[in-house]
């Protein structure tokens, strides 16, 4: 038996995702809940077939600290809640303007502008309160995850402040310390939480949590090096986004600093080194290992 139950990558992953679905589906109110217009593009958006990966690693990391972390489920739900919000201001004409977000038309496009950004907005609200009203945790660890949570989405070294680096970083020379910087923070800070917040929910020592964040860093790096070799690489077909918008817009990307050879061996770099952070843990961190190898192998 391995630490995915005896299953197959792509068959944990999908498990994971219906679990992690079925939570979103619980605390998403329902489309006929008023007013519809919001109800219905918050489901638009989250239910259009992301990955899921930030609520995966947490149930992965929360599983690696103790065998049944209980309702670890509503915790990891959140992040794909602030994840989601994060893509649909990414995609706003004032930011990354984009049309096609997994596989469909944009929030913006498909219900304008005003409706997307209350629905960004809606989408971190809820978020917070589902923290609030985790059912199975003490009240202390609630306001960890609070603080967790809302620091990885802020603007010190957090998803905000990555968001404005990479906005006003357009046009801009790409230099390696302003490339790592806008990574590590735009995409880094959630995924590294993501990891972390699972940790923190399954009641993670002080050494199980720093090696989870190392872990974190480095496959949250990863993450973003591979997002913008899939730009380069990949069609808006196979991604569900606009292929080849990083070169339009001129982004500060790992391809556009180190080229495509080079980054993918950093990927691989950041892949290791996060395996290696996994030393101190048993068959457990299983998942914690194969997420990584997904998210460098991956090619969507
Ligand atoms: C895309 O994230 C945006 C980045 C932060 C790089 P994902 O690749 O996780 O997108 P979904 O959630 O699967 O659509
Ligand atoms: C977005 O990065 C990171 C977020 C915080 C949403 P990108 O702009 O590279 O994401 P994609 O490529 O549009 O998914
Ligand atoms: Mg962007
Ligand atoms: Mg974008
Ligand atoms: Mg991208």
């Amino acid at each position: 038996m391995t630490g995915t139950q005896g299953l197959s990558l792509q068959d944990y992953l999908a498990a994971e995702l219906q679990s992690v679905d079925r939570v979103l589906d619980k605390w998403v109110p329902p489309e006929t809940s008023e007013p519809v217009s919001i109800h219905r593009a918050m489901r638009y958006s989250l239910f259009a077939g992301g990955k899921r990966i930030r609520p995966i690693l947490a149930i992965a990391a929360g599983r690696a600290v103790s065998s049944s972390p209980l309702g670890i489920e509503n915790a990891a739900a959140t992040l794909e809640l602030v994840h989601t919000y994060s893509l649909i201001h990414d995609d706003l004409p004032a930011l990354d303007n984009d049309d096609l977000r997994r596989g469909r038309p944009t929030c913006h496009k498909m219900f304008g502008e005003a409706i997307a950004i209350l629905t960004g907005d809606a989408l971190l609200t809820l978020a917070f309160e589902v923290l609030g009203r985790l059912p199975h945790i003490a009240a202390e660890r609630k306001i960890r995850l609070v603080e967790e949570l809302a620091r990885a989405a802020g603007t010190v070294g957090g998803m905000i402040g990555g968001q404005v680096n990479d906005i006003e970083g357009e046009r801009l020379p790409p230099t390696a310390a302003l490339l790592e910087s806008i990574h590590r923070a735009k995409t880094g800070a959630l995924l590294r939480s993501s990891v972390r917040m699972g940790a923190l929910y399954a009641g993670a020592s002080a050494e199980q949590l720093g090696a989870l964040s190392k872990y974190g860093e480095h496959v949250g790096l990863a993450f973003q090096i591979i997002d913008d070799l899939l730009d380069v690489e990949e069609s808006s077909e196979a991604l569900g986004k606009t292929a080849g918008k990083d070169l339009a817009q001129q982004k500060i990307t790992f391809p556009a600093v180190y080229g495509q050879a080079r980054s993918r061996a950093l990927a691989e770099e950041e892949r290791r080194a996060a395996h290696e952070a996994l030393r101190i843990f048993d068959e457990r961190a299983e998942p914690l290992h194969q997420v990584a190898d997904f998210i460098v192998q991956r090619k969507a």
